[in-house]
C-alpha cells in the first residue's frame, strides 16, 4: 500500500492533479496511407483529464456532472483502477487503484449503465454465485445479503430469468444486486439510470439513496440527468473538458445558475409569438410549437395556465441542459 504524505484517514477518496491523455494510432487514407503510417506511426492525443483533484469522505454520495467527453468515466476508470493516469496520484480507501491490488478489489465496486457485466444467456443469479466465488463472500452474509437487496429492489422474481429477457430496467437492478453482494465500501455507478423509463429511474434512485445512507458505503454518481443528482447528492462536482469548474453544495449550483425551466408546447392552433410571451421567455417559436422558459419556482403555476389559456397538444416540463448549467459556471 502506498501512500501520498497528506493522506488522510477520514477521506475515502483523494486524487491529486489526476491526468489522463489517450494516445490513439491514426491511420493515413488509401494505401500510400498504410505504407506511410506502417514507416511513421503517426498518433492523435487526447488529454481527456486535465489535472483534477477532489477529496471524499467516507460515506459521501458525491455527484459528478459534465457534457458528453468531459471525462466523467475516465476518471471513475482511473478510480477503479481499469486504466493507468498519464500523471498525478489517487488513493482510494489507501488504496492505489491501477496497483489493483485484491484488497482493494473486494472493497469497491464500479457499475457502468452503458455496460452489461452480467452474462447475457444466464440467469443473474448464476453470475451472483460466481461474484459469491471470486470475492469469497461466506454463504450467509450471501444469502441475507442476496434476498435484502432484491427485496428492496423489488426483483426477487427476476434473479432466476435469462438476463437477456430483462427489461432495461430489471437489467440495471440485478447489476446493482450483483455490485453490492460483497458489500463494497466504495461504489462508482456510471449512469446507472441512463435509458431507464421514469419508473424504474425513480426506483433505482430510491435504492441508491437508502442503501448509501444505511451501509455508508461512499458513492461517486455520473449522470446526464439533473434530477438524479437532484435527488440524490448535496454535493455535486462539475467536470468539463477534463477539469473541475466546480464542486460544492448543489444548492449553490442550482440557486446561483439554474433557476429556469424550460416549458415546450405543441398547440393544436396556431398563437402568435407575444401571446406566448406573457408566460415567460420564449425561446424558439414555430406558430405550433414554442419553448418558453419560465421560473423554476411558478413552473406548475405557468404550465397550468398555458394549458387553460391554449388548445394545447402535448406539453412537457424540462430541466435545462446540463451544457448550458456548465456553460454559466465557466
Ligand atoms: N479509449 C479512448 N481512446 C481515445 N479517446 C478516448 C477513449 N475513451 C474516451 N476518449 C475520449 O476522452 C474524452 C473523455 O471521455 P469520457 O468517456 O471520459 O467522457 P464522459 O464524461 O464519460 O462522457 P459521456 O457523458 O459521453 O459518457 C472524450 O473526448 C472521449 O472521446
Ligand atoms: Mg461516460
Amino acid at each position: 500500500m502506498s501512500h501520498s504524505p497528506s493522506h488522510s484517514p477520514q477521506n475515502s477518496i483523494e486524487v491529486r492533479s489526476l491526468t489522463k491523455i489517450y494516445r490513439s494510432h491514426v491511420k493515413q487514407e488509401g494505401l500510400a496511407g498504410s505504407l506511410k503510417s506502417f514507416f511513421k506511426r503517426e498518433y492523435k492525443e487526447r488529454q481527456a483529464v486535465k489535472g483534477v483533484s477532489f477529496e471524499i469522505r467516507q460515506g459521501e454520495l458525491v455527484g459528478m456532472l459534465g457534457a458528453n467527453g468531459a471525462g466523467k468515466t475516465t476518471t471513475l476508470k482511473m478510480l477503479s483502477g481499469l486504466l493507468t493516469p498519464t500523471s498525478g496520484d489517487a488513493h482510494v480507501m489507501g488504496f492505489v487503484p491501477w496497483e489493483r491490488s485484491n484488497d482493494f478489489k473486494r472493497q469497491f465496486a464500479i457499475v457502468m449503465g452503458q455496460r452489461n457485466q452480467l452474462w447475457w444467456d444466464l440467469p443473474a443469479a448464476d453470475a451472483f454465485l460466481l461474484n459469491k466465488e471470486i470475492y469469497r463472500i461466506p454463504e450467509s452474509d450471501y444469502r441475507k445479503r442476496l434476498q435484502n437487496l432484491a427485496e428492496r429492489l423489488n426483483i426477487t422474481d427476476k434473479l432466476h430469468v435469462q438476463v437477456r429477457r430483462l427489461s432495461l430496467g430489471e437489467r440495471m437492478k440485478c447489476e446493482l444486486i450483483g455490485s453490492l453482494l460483497h458489500a463494497p465500501r466504495v461504489l462508482f455507478l456510471d449512469e446507472p439510470t441512463i435509458g431507464l423509463d421514469v419508473i424504474a429511474q425513480k426506483a433505482v434512485r430510491d435504492f441508491i439513496r437508502e442503501y448509501n445512507r444505511e451501509s455508508e458505503t461512499t458513492i461517486i454518481l455520473t449522470s446526464h440527468y439533473m434530477s438524479d443528482i437532484e435527488e440524490l447528492c448535496e454535493r455535486v462536482i462539475v467536470i468539463d473538458d477534463g477539469a473541475i469548474k466546480f464542486d460544492g453544495a448543489l444548492r449553490d449550483l442550482v440557486a446561483g445558475y439554474v433557476d429556469e425551466k424550460i416549458i415546450t408546447i405543441v398547440l393544436r392552433d396556431a398563437a402568435p409569438k407575444h401571446e406566448l410571451e406573457r408566460f415567460g421567455t420564449v425561446t424558439e417559436w414555430q406558430p405550433e410549437r414554442a419553448q418558453i422558459r419560465a421560473p423554476r419556482g411558478q413552473i406548475a403555476a405557468i404550465a397550468a395556465s398555458i394549458l387553460s389559456a391554449h388548445d394545447v397538444v402535448d406539453l412537457t416540463i424540462e430541466e435545462v441542459p446540463i451544457e448550458e448549467v456548465i456553460r454559466k459556471i465557466l
